[in-house]
This record gives structure tokens, sequence and C-alpha cells, in this order.
């Protein structure tokens, strides 16, 4: 579809940009200048707490100061509802008023007749609906209504009622004029192969109309009065309009209600959808009466990266939950999983809510269990791995399942998150010492001793920390980009924390203004005292030079290194607090990993900055700094090389 010349513009100056962000963000009206125009709110895009996003509504564009996503009204659109250009430009025409522009006319004759297929559909929701308040109904409704469904959600859900006749829908949208060919094409009514007359294919049934992403009616599920019916559930087939490996029961509804505080809920029926929306858990999908196919999967990651599957509590539920995990390893990645809601034997969610409320559902998704563990548990229920065998086997099925994740840096945590499993489960549970470790208790206090040599590090985070301060007192315009990182890092010192809580909120300011808001918060020297420290104005850019470009540099390096000094600390602490029957060759193991990520932090590719060493791989340490790790990684080597040669004995 081409549009006019003029067409965008006209629409962009329509819209007010910060109107259509609105819907789906929470504004931060202390940052934000609500006259100007000018908002603030935490970015739809990724996950964060503070306000980063930004939305300027006379430019008509918005930005992103953490995840640097931007764009103007369309796009919003695009990103948010998961639409094509096209779509974004006409639900925005729609919403401003404008005409939108006419289609070349071969694509317009087919879409015609899918349109006309449309109204068939919407023709039979408004026939089903007025039935089920009409005399026909009663028993119907009477159902639904000891179902303990409110009226608002049978109209919301726009559930109907098909009467136990052969023709009655047939008959009425005949009496439309609508050919015959039409409404067999909706798969409303059949032609029997005998050629017979043409009748109704959902009779006595309770019915839920099922939309497609932009809102209009494919199909129907139809729930049977009658105990006896053949099936309990009868699915419109697959047509021109429906495709049930690819639709979802309320996606639209769904993509709308979620925020970025809200995971997607994916129940296995209508009824526990409906049941969960009216409990306000709107952001709620089910499949259409199959498994959950990868392509649902993929429409479902569109609008939400990592949802809550909440199958039902039976072992047929539970089954569908573990097959599930074989579709989704090789589709998951960095930032796109699923987890797990563990039902209570014998309830769905309609079951659960209507017995022990909403809250108890909430529970149950905060309690939601990951993909990872839902596979250990699949693989480990009911075994027990006191034998060499058993724990072989495991190996391999694990092994097996992980082969299928395509993400190679997801494999590798997979690996070790396992690892970390089976060590719990063999060694910890048994109460014995893993079997061909004799020398644990030399080796566990080398370790031990290691740790505490190295505790002096303390010292030189706090200086690290110090510095990161003293650039963003600087520099303040990198302390919006940086935002994110920043109060999201582990601070070591509390009297940093306090600064770094006053600093993320001057972004806006000057360097003076921040230093004198400081200083008349915490005393006049307390700055002098920060900005003295060796460390720090031995660093050019926070000397005389003015150097954002370094500031930068050195910000994120040090950002960078103090993140992966934490995850060493984290380890050794752990190997401190260990028994020394647990220290076995994971803990070496993780150890030296966590060395060697210290050794290929990120090379700044700029010029020597402070007191620079280069390590073996070409990045620069300071002399200090890499003195204390060579110590430690003799150390571990050390341990190491002692403990195989125990082994060998
Ligand atoms: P209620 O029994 O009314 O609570 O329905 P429910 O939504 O809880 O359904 P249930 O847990 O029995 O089944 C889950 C889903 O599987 C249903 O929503 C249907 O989509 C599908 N289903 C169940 N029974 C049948 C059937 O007989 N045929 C087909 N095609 N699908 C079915
Ligand atoms: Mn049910």
């Amino acid at each position: 579809m081409s549009l006019p010349p003029g067409f965008l513009e006209e629409l962009r100056s329509r819209v007010s940009v910060t109107q259509v962000v609105g819907r789906k963000v929470t504004w931060d009206l202390k940052k934000s200048n609500q006259n100007k125009g000018d908002m603030w709110a935490p970015c739809p895009f990724h996950q964060e707490k503070t306000a980063s996003f930004h939305v300027d509504d006379q430019k008509g564009f918005y930005y992103c100061f953490g995840c640097h996503a931007k764009g103007d009204a369309i796009s919003f659109v695009k990103e948010t509802e998961n639409v094509n250009f096209i779509e974004a430009v006409e639900i925005l025409a729609r919403e401003a008023g404008l005409q939108i522009p006419e289609q070349d006319p071969q694509a317009k004759e087919k879409s015609s007749y899918r349109d006309e297929l449309f109204e068939i559909m919407e023709v039979s929701v408004n026939f089903y609906r007025r039935l089920l308040r009409s005399t026909q109904g009663v028993k119907a409704l009477d159902y639904i209504n000891s179902r303990k469904l409110t009226s608002a959600i049978i109209d919301d859900f726009e559930i109907g009622f098909a009467p136990n006749s052969r023709t009655d829908l047939f008959d009425y949208l005949t009496d439309k004029k609508i050919p015959e060919q039409h409404i067999i094409d909706t798969g409303m009514c059949l032609r029997p192969d005998d050629g017979g007359p043409v009748y109704d294919r959902f009779r006595d049934r309770i019915m839920y109309p099922i939309r497609d992403s932009r809102g209009r009616c494919i199909a129907f599920g139809g729930r049977a009065m009658s105990k006896n019916a053949r099936a309990k559930y009868l699915n419109s087939p697959e047509t021109k309009l429906f495709d049930k490996g690819r639709s979802l029961y309320n996606f639209s509804t769904a993509r709308s209600a979620l925020n970025t505080r809200s995971s997607l809920i994916v129940a296995e029926g209508y009824m526990d959808v409906i049941a969960l929306s009216q409990a306000n858990f709107k952001a709620s999908v089910a499949p259409l009466g199959t498994a959950i196919t990868k392509d649902q999967l993929a429409l479902i990651w569109r609008i939400s990266p990592n949802p809550v599957i909440a199958l039902d509590g039976d072992r047929a539920g539970i089954n569908a939950a573990y097959r599930l995990i074989d579709v989704a390893l090789p589709l998951i990645e960095t930032g796109k999983s699923i987890k797990f809601v563990l039902m209570p034997e014998g309830y769905d969610p309609d079951d659960l809510i209507k017995e022990r409320g909403s809250d108890a559902m909430q529970n149950l998704i905060d309690e939601a269990i990951s993909l990872g563990d839902l596979l250990w548990r699949r693989e480990t229920e009911g075994l027990s791995f006191d034998n060499p065998e058993a724990r072989a086997a495991l190996d391999k099925k694990l092994d097996q399942a992980l082969l299928n994740v395509r993400d190679k840096q997801l494999k590798y945590h997979y690996q070790q998150y396992f690892k970390d499993l089976k060590w719990g489960a063999f060694i910890k549970k048994s109460g014995r010492k893993s079997s061909g470790f004799q020398n644990n208790v030399t080796t566990g206090n080398a370790v031990k001793g290691s740790f505490i040599a190295n505790s002096d590090k303390k010292n030189f985070i706090s200086l690290k920390e110090t510095v990161i301060l003293a650039i963003l007192i600087k520099y303040p315009s990198l302390i919006e980009p940086n935002r994110e990182k920043l109060t999201t890092m582990g601070w070591n010192s509390k009297d940093h924390i306090l600064f770094l809580d006053e600093i993320v909120n001057m972004g806006h300011l000057v360097s003076e203004e921040i230093t004198e808001n400081l200083e008349n918060k915490f005393g006049d020297k307390v700055l002098g005292k920060l900005f003295k420290q060796s460390h720090v104005n031995i660093i050019p850019c926070l000397g005389a030079k003015n150097d954002p470009e370094q500031a930068e540099v050195i910000l994120s390096d040090e950002i960078n290194k103090l993140e992966i000094q934490r995850g060493l600390e984290a380890e050794l602490e752990e190997v401190v607090n260990s028994s020394d029957e647990e220290l076995d060759e994971t803990a070496f193991w993780r150890l030296g990993q966590a060395t060697q990520a210290k050794f290929s932090t990120k090379k700044s590719g700029k010029d020597d900055l402070t007191n620079f060493e280069t390590a073996p791989n070409g990045v620069k340490l300071d002399k200090e700094e890499k003195s204390q790790f060579d110590a430690l990684l003799e150390e571990i080597s050390q341990d190491t090389f002692n403990k195989s040669k125990n082994h060998e004995n």
C-alpha cells in the first residue's frame, strides 16, 4: 500500500506522542515537565526501575537513555502492539480521524473476500450472544452463572449460546442474503459429503469467539452443554481466517493489558483465561485445544519475554509442560524464555481462583519455576543418584536436552547451572564426600587462605567506587546513560551509596551545581576528601584536564571491572563458607573461571591512563591490581597441581 504524499506528516502532526506512549508507561511526574510536553518514564522496552525513557511531545519523538530505543508515534505503536508499519499507521489514523488511503485493486479484492468472511463471523457472534440472553439460552446462562462469571465478563468475552437445532444459524445468515458458499468457507456450517442439506457446526454449546491479533473474529470454541456430547470442546476448523497453531485465545486483549511489570500468563483452556481475567489477570492467553506450538511461542514472545505457563495440575498438565520444554529449548535466547507455575494437583487456574482466591494465584505466579528447574525436575524426579550409572545417565539426558539450545552463551550458563545442581544433589544431600577426592581438607584450607590473603581488596574496591563518583560529578552528562548500571550494581561503601542516590538525580545539572548540592547535604569537607585520594587525582581527566571522552571510557571500564571483581568475591565467599567435604573440583573450576573473567575485562583501547601494566591477554591492569591477581592465580594453580598429583597416587 502506498500512502499519498504528505499523509504521514499530517498524521504525525495530529497525534500526540506523549498520549500514545502514555497508555503503556507510568510517567515519572517529578522528573517530567507536563506543560512543556517533556515527559520521563521507566522504559517500556527494557526492564528498569528508574525513568530514563524520554518523550518530547513538541519534537514528536522518544528516546531511551538506557537501551537507546528511539522513534516516533508510529514506531512506538509498531513496537508495542507488534504490528507492521501500515497497521500502525492504520491504528493511529483511525484514532486521529484520518481517512485511510485506498489499496491497489488486486489486494483489495482478496482482502474484501476475507472481509466478507469476517463480517459473517461478526454476525454470528451477535447471533449467539443474543440467544444466550433469550429464553432458549436460560439453561446455558444458568450454567455460566453457576461457574461464577459476572455479567460484565460474559459481555467482555462475548460469550454466547448455540441452540440445539440443525439450521438456526444457517437460516439466519441466508435470510441476510449471504451466499451459502461464503457461510461454509467460514466453517460455521457444513455441507455433508452425501450432498444433504447444509447444517450448523455448533449445536447446544456455549460459544467463545476467538479473535486475531487485530481483534477480528476468526473462529469459535464451543463447550458442550450436554455431558453426553462426543467432545467437551469443539473448535472451528482451519479456514481462510483461522490457523489454530498460530492463534491464541484472548491474544489482542492480553497484549494491550500487558505492561513492563506484568508477565503474560499462558493457561490451558478458555475458562481459565476468562476466570483469570475476571480475577484481574487480564494478560492471559490459551492455545486452542492443542499443545502449545512453536509458532504460538513466537507469538507469545512478541509480547512478553518471559511468560508464565500455567498448565493444569494433573499428570496430563505436567506432561504437557515437560513436552513444552523440548519445543522451547531450541528457541530460547538470553532474555527470551518461559517459566512455569506449578498448579496444585487437580486444579486448573479457574478452580484455584474460585476456591482459594486470586491471591493464591498470584502467589503461585510469584513462585513460578524456571525452564532449567523444570528440566532438572523432569530428569531427576523420583530417581536416586547414589551410583555412577544413574549419574552418568543423568549427565547424558541433560547434555542431550542442552544440545538443542542454540544460543551458545545461554547453553554455557545452563551447563554451569546443572553442574551446581548436580553438586548439590550428589554431594550435599548424600552427606558423603565425593569419591576420588581424598585431599579435600588440605586443598580446602589452601583456598581459604588465599581468600583471606586477598581480603585487602576491599580497599581497592572502595577506591574504584570513588573514581566512579568523581567522574560522575565532574561529567554529569555521563549520569543518565549509566543510571541503570550504577543503580543496579552492588556498592561496597555505604557512604558511596548515599552519594550515588543524590548524584543519579542530578544528571540535568552542571558539575558546579552538583558539587554545591552535595556539599550542602554532606558538608563541604567530604568532596575535598573524595578528590584528594591518590587514585582519583592521578587520572588525567579528573585532574586539571577536561576530557569527557576519556572520562567515559574510564567510567565504563571501572564499572565493568567492579562487576567482575564482585563475581569473583561471591565465588570465593561461597568456597570459604563451604564445609571441607563440599570442596571438590567444581569449586576449583569455578574459581578458575572467575579469575579468567577478571583477565578478559574489555580492552579500553585508550592510552595508559594511570599506572598500567599489560596482562598476558593484552588487557591493561594497574600494577597493584595485577600483582594481587598474579598472587591469586599462582595459588590456585599450585592447589590444582597438588590436587591432581594426589589424585594420581
Ligand atoms: P471447563 O471444563 O469448562 O472448565 O473447561 P476448561 O477450559 O477448563 O477446559 P479443560 O481443562 O477441560 O480443557 C482445556 C482445553 O483443552 C479446552 O479449553 C479446550 O481448548 C481443549 N479441549 C478440552 N476438551 C476438548 C475436546 O474434547 N476437544 C477439543 N478439540 N478440545 C478440547
Ligand atoms: Mn476447567
